[in-house]
């Protein structure tokens, strides 16, 4: 092992900051003794916060309508193959019983962004469920909107949001997205979702077109601006109907590094083994655990649209029935000296 290697991690740890360098050398070092090493110390810095107790979170991926063009979406509005669904409010309801029964305390309405769903409409569903299910906790994911929606998702009982902030840097969000997005707008929808009280997430894709290490540096400068208390991030991953189908698809590798690098930085955020992580590598889950992650988020959709919510080629899971990914998941961690936590999970500064 080398000793420049394991100094730079215990920096990292010690100070809870990285600079451009140390992210530059890990990155551009390929010695798997190293990497276990930095893998293990984010691991250890995991387990005393979170006491090897993972968080599941059920996913209900509740619309692939989308009005927006991002280039590396499957569900993006210009893709013609795409098959359209919405779920009914029954439906939504129906999936978070089957999920209480199977143990969830938590749910997250994953969709497009779909102007059939008012801000009406969700905060019916979001009080819907929590008549039904007093003690659970809702995180939804639907996009960006005015922060007057925001607060009134937030006065129905929603609590947390999810946004993938997707790139910190301009230039590089105008090479995923269309002119009508900025990157400005979506960070300051992350403000607001703050501000209103949220337990919020951000985060981004490993491997996207024109990524470099400098831009996730400058996406880590970000999150510790901002502070979120989730980030998500999972390998890029081509869907054969967007403009990005030729592109190659993320590191695993990275995505672990960059898991690790960021347990270390913020010990106590909720960190998820992303589906994208497990597609791009049989055991991707179990190793994000085991680099530092602490969140995994098995579907609860109904079987008959998981195809249909098809963010990125051979997505895993899609033919599975909840019960199934429940068990699934259970025993995986179990495999790995891991289990699932009976709390809802909350960020350790938000718990009750
Ligand atoms: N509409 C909501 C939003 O914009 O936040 C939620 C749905 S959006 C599809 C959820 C996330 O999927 C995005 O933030 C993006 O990071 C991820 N995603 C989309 N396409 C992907 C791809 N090809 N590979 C990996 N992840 C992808
Ligand atoms: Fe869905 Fe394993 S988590 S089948």
């Amino acid at each position: 092992m080398k000793k420049e290697f394991v100094e730079i991690t215990d920096e990292i740890k010690n100070t809870n900051n990285i600079t451009k360098q140390q992210l530059k050398y890990i990155f551009a070092d390929d010695d798997k003794e190293n990497e276990e090493y930095l893998f293990k110390t984010a691991r250890e810095v995991a387990d005393k916060v979170f006491n090897k107790d993972v968080y599941l979170r059920g996913l209900i991926e509740f619309t692939n309508y989308c009005k927006n063009d991002c280039y590396y979406c499957g569900i993006r509005c210009s893709n013609r193959n795409a098959d359209r669904y919405r779920l009914t409010e029954e439906e939504i309801l129906s999936c978070c019983d089957m999920g209480e029964k199977l143990g969830f305390k938590t749910f997250v309405l994953q969709g497009g962004e779909d102007a059939f769903f008012t801000d009406d409409k969700i905060c019916s569903i979001v009080s819907g469920i929590k008549q039904k299910n007093p003690d659970c906790a809702i995180t939804l994911s639907i996009g960006e909107k005015s922060k007057e929606s925001y607060q009134r998702f937030f006065d129905a009982g929603a609590e947390r949001y999810l946004l993938r902030h997707e790139t910190a840097n301009e230039e590089h969000y105008a090479m995923l997205h269309p002119a009508s997005l900025s990157g400005a707008n979506r960070k300051n929808c992350l403000w607001n979702l703050k501000e209103i009280g949220f337990q919020v997430g951000c985060g981004i894709m490993i491997g996207t077109p024109g990524q470099t290490v400098d831009y996730i540096y400058e996406d880590i400068c970000f999150m510790k601006e901002l502070a979120p208390h989730m980030i998500g991030i999972g390998p890029f991953i081509a869907h054969k109907d967007t403009p990005f189908r030729d592109k190659p698809n993320g590191s695993v590798r990275e995505t672990l590094l960059l898991l690790a690098i960021l347990r270390l930085i913020f010990p106590k955020v909720l960190l998820p083994a992303t589906t994208a992580l497990g597609t791009a590598d049989m055991l991707g889950r179990e190793k994000g655990i085991l680099a530092g992650a602490n969140v995994m988020m098995p579907n609860l959709s109904p079987v008959s649209v998981r195809k249909k919510y098809l963010l990125y080629d051979g997505k895993i899971c899609t033919g599975d029935e909840a019960a199934e990914c429940n068990m699934c998941l259970r025993r995986r961690l179990e495999n790995i000296g891991y289990h699932v936590a009976e709390s809802r999970g909350d960020h350790p500064d938000f718990r009750k």
